[in-house]
């Protein structure tokens, strides 16, 4: 493991931020987008108080959430993003990211943290296995990436501790 810190992600970080989002949709197996939207509608679409950088020499990865519902009832059910640098896979970056994400949103009250992932994304699957998501089920063809139809899981994350 490297000397990793977790902090709230900043506008300084815009520009870091939005390059390791665009990597990892270049990789294809991270979302229906293809393009990384800009500062302002990344900033007006995640919640302020859970969005976190990893940071070495410089911001090698990130994470945020978007509320799921307008509805009073589901305001503790957040669907989160995790994208890392391609230079600092495979060192634990996102593990670290997940619990810090998860201590904040447990923290605030939030109860149930989701996301879809792409059926071939092995990385993020295992990820989020570990980090303690269950598998919902599976989307099938539910829309199409670049003229493909794609199947998207669905994956949870309930508090244990949220009672
Ligand atoms: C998915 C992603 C965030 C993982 O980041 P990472 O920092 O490399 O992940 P970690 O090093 O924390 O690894 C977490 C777990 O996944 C496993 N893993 C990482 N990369 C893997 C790979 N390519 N294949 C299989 N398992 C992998 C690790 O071994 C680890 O499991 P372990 O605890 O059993 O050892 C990263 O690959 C990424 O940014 N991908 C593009 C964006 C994306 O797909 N985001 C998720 C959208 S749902």
């Amino acid at each position: 493991m490297v000397d990793i810190t977790v902090r709230p992600m900043t506008a300084d970080d815009a520009a870091r931020v939005l390059a390791i989002y665009q990597a990892g949709l270049d990789g294809g197996d991270a979302s229906f987008e293809t393009t990384a939207p800009t500062w302002a509608q990344f900033d007006a679409g995640k919640l302020p108080e859970h969005r976190l950088v990893a940071v070495d020499r410089t911001v090698i990865g990130w994470v945020a959430v978007s509320p799921t519902s307008t509805r009073a009832v589901y305001a503790g059910v957040v669907e989160h993003s995790v994208y890392v640098d391609p230079a600092a896979r495979g060192r634990g970056v996102a593990r670290l990211l997940l619990d810090a994400l998860i201590a904040s949103t447990e923290a605030a009250g939030v109860w149930t943290i989701q996301s879809g992932v792409f059926g071939e994304n092995t990385a993020s699957l295992r990820l989020h296995q570990r980090a303690g998501f269950r598998v919902i089920g599976v989307r099938e063809r539910v829309a199409r990436h670049h003229g493909r139809w794609r199947d998207v899981i669905l994956l949870e994350r309930r508090s244990p501790v949220i009672t």
